[in-house]
């Protein structure tokens, strides 16, 4: 089915100047970005994006390094869209990514590890409404 999730280029690739290599993994892989800003994160927002993890021993770790610079928030819309981006970008810790993946290709730790992607369709909701309105999602069927 026709899926939306949720996607973040960390402040790593952003620094690294590849936005546009890893907007090309996606649009070369059949994901659509329907929206898409750059930020930087407060850390109030990257707590509350990541309170899940709040117990966590690297939450403040996290917190740190996805506050450290810009970042760009997307929705991605596509066939099986949160599991081809779960694919696209690799394992979390780059170093067990697989060849070819925009981790493999652009992370260099667990930490700075170039890109999030939702990990359920409850996830994707949750985190698409967390960073856009409605009316900043755009119809591009
Ligand atoms: P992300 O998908 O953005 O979700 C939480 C982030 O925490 C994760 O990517 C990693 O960058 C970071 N992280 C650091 N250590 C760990 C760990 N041991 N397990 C999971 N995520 C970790």
């Amino acid at each position: 089915a026709v899926e939306r999730t949720f996607s973040i280029v960390k402040p790593d690739a952003v620094g690294k100047n590849v936005i546009g290599k890893i907007y090309s993994r996606f649009e070369e892989n059949g994901l659509r970005i329907v929206a898409a800003k750059m930020l930087q994160l407060s850390e109030e927002v990257a707590g509350g994006f990541y309170a899940e993890h709040r117990e966590r021993p690297f939450f403040p770790a996290l917190i740190e390094f996805m506050t450290s610079g810009p970042v760009l928030v997307q929705v991605l819309e596509g066939e099986n869209a949160i599991a081809k981006n779960r694919e696209l970008m690799g394992a979390t810790n780059p170093q067990e990514a697989d060849a070819g993946t925009i981790r493999a290709d652009f992370a260099e730790s667990i930490d700075a590890n170039a890109v999030h992607g939702s990990d359920s369709p409850a996830s994707a909701a949750r985190e698409i409404a967390y960073f856009f309105a409605a009316s900043e999602i755009c119809d591009r069927a």
